[in-house]
């Protein structure tokens, strides 16, 4: 007959087996996706908050790091022809200088990505007064944007991806928005080198919304160098004719015939020395492009590719814009992560969006949100090589 302690002996051993084999098929999971995400200390806000680093990694080795300060991807690395992963976004190491220089490396950009004329707009007869920080309108949501304020992070790890979730309440009047206004940005990454960007938001009063993402590229992987030999497209017939101050006059122009036609790949060099009036107003390309085939949700709207390294970005969207800004306000005054210095057109934006100043154009796209409707967005950012 067996003693008791027979028995736990026995029971014991198979306790350890069985936490093996189940150990094993979780490790063997997790080995056959190879999709992780990691965190660890970035630094601390002067208002003495720790902001974390969300690191996300695919069976390639891409890798994509987060913080939830703005949202901002403080680093990206992708493949090259020969298989060398390295950062191909501009930004910095510290947050001190994310915090106070900026040029929205990286960031989530709200309330309302780009320009409204003036800082003004008017809902239901009640016109609003937004902060004026870019000459006489204001940008990219304003003093204290969805870039610099401070998000709610969570994790999740599916069979098919990995992904950072960042919340946000905005509340009533925050610079000068109306209605309380939840939002969700969840970046994901999988394994076929797609970062998806999901933009959700919830409103308890009438207001508007543009979100977008302001990463800077340079495929190249070295930031000392400008980004004038990337080859770019951009899906898009017609684009938005600017004033002095970067805001749309309301035209809707072809391309056709203008250095704006990227219907075709060029370089970005190819054209924009050449003179043109709107290449003066912008000091080069920092302009929205109306993109073709509105009605068809998520398609591909525009690409950029380093012959060189022969990195590729394909951009997949569903919304009705694109701001090509080719780092014209860059100018070698901010130090970089790589002990150089960000010059003259040292990164590209491809920001999808609605189109500028909409708030004040009738003939533009709605970007009001209503109490009750959800806003969703979003747009894929596809990493690869040729
Ligand atoms: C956007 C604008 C540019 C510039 C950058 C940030 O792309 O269109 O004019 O302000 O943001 O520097």
């Amino acid at each position: 007959m067996l003693s008791i302690f027979d028995l736990m002996k026995k029971l014991s051993f198979f306790l350890i087996l069985l936490q093996y084999v189940s150990c094993q098929s979780i490790s063997k999971k997790n080995n056959m996706n190879q999709l992780k995400i990691s965190k660890e200390i970035f630094g601390k806000t002067k208002e003495n908050t720790t902001i974390h680093k969300f690191i996300l990694t695919n069976k390639n080795g891409m890798e994509v790091s987060v913080i939830n300060f703005g949202g901002i991807i403080t680093s990206l690395k992708s493949r090259n022809s020969k298989g060398n992963y390295e950062d191909v976004v501009l930004g910095f190491d510290n947050l001190s200088q994310y915090e106070d220089e900026s040029p929205y490396f990286g960031a989530i950009i709200g309330r309302y990505g780009n320009r409204i004329a003036e800082g003004k707009f008017t809902l239901d007869g009640k016109t609003y007064n937004l902060a004026v920080n870019n000459d006489i309108n204001h940008l990219h949501g304003g003093l204290k944007g969805f870039d610099k304020v401070v998000w709610d992070p969570s994790q999740e790890v599916t069979d098919s991806m990995v992904s950072l979730i960042l919340k946000y309440k905005s509340e009533d009047m925050e610079e000068g928005y109306p209605g309380n206004l939840k939002v969700k940005v969840t970046y994901s990454l999988d394994n076929n080198d797609e970062l998806s960007v999901r933009y959700e938001a919830e409103t308890d009063k009438k207001t508007i919304i543009n979100l977008t993402q302001h990463s800077y590229f340079n495929l190249s992987g070295d930031f000392s160098k400008d980004i004038l030999d990337h080859e770019v497209t951009i899906e898009a017939d017609s684009f938005l004719p600017v004033g002095s101050t970067l805001i749309p006059t309301g035209e809707i122009r072809s391309v056709k015939g203008t250095p704006f036609d990227f219907r075709y790949s060029k370089t970005i060099g190819e054209d924009i020395n050449i003179s043109n009036k709107q290449l003066s107003y912008g000091n080069g390309y920092d302009h929205c492009w109306v993109l073709n085939n509105q009605d068809v949700g998520l398609r591909t709207v525009a690409s950029a590719y380093h012959p060189k390294s022969g990195r590729l970005v394909e951009v997949y969207s569903d919304q009705p814009g694109i701001q090509f800004y080719s780092g014209n306000f860059l100018d070698g005054k901010l130090k970089s992560k790589q002990d150089s210095s960000y010059g003259f057109r040292s990164g590209l934006c491809l920001e999808t969006q609605h189109y500028p100043n909409s708030p004040n154009e009738k003939n533009f796209p709605s970007v009001t949100l209503n109490p009750g409707e959800k806003y969703r967005t979003q747009t894929v950012f596809k990493f690869g090589y040729k």
